[in-house]
């Protein structure tokens, strides 16, 4: 099995940003563990801060990989032509958040993604990326 996972804006500062909400582990350190984890599944990891590249990338590994885990993070709240691109890919995407973004501010309460996603896990901390794995892999 193949997952991709793509993360968006800010998501490269993890283990320095905002550690009481988002935890004091980088994602690259995660990344590493998660592989370990997980051996019998291919992971391609993507970051950018750039929403054109989040949708070049979603556009890019549809039909080459089994799913995408998505954390857009900021642009989940903004962006039309992120959730476009996740309506018109053929491969599952499941949204996640480290936070519970429902419990945060309300503009983080809204979502371009998650109409046209298989579904979404926040809230858990890295973990959410775990859980999405594991749906994937239909456990
Ligand atoms: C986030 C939540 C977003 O609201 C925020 O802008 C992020 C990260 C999360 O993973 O909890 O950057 O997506």
């Amino acid at each position: 099995m193949k997952i991709a996972i793509i993360n968006g804006p800010n998501i490269n500062l993890l283990g320095k940003r905002e550690p009481e909400i988002y935890g004091e582990v980088s994602f690259d350190q995660f990344f590493t563990q998660l592989q370990e984890e997980y051996p019998s599944i291919q992971f391609l990891h993507f970051q950018s801060n750039i929403e054109g590249e989040i949708i070049d990338k979603l556009q890019e590994v549809d039909e080459s990989y089994d799913g995408i885990i998505l954390n857009a993070a900021a642009y989940t709240h903004t962006s039309v032509g992120i959730g476009d691109a996740v309506k018109a890919i053929e491969i599952p995407v499941i949204e996640v958040h480290i936070s519970n973004v429902w419990a945060r501010e309300s503009f983080r309460h809204t979502s371009y993604i998650s109409a046209y996603a298989k579904g979404v896990i926040a809230g858990f901390g890295l973990q959410s990326y775990e859980l999405a794995v594991e749906s994937f892999m239909g456990k």
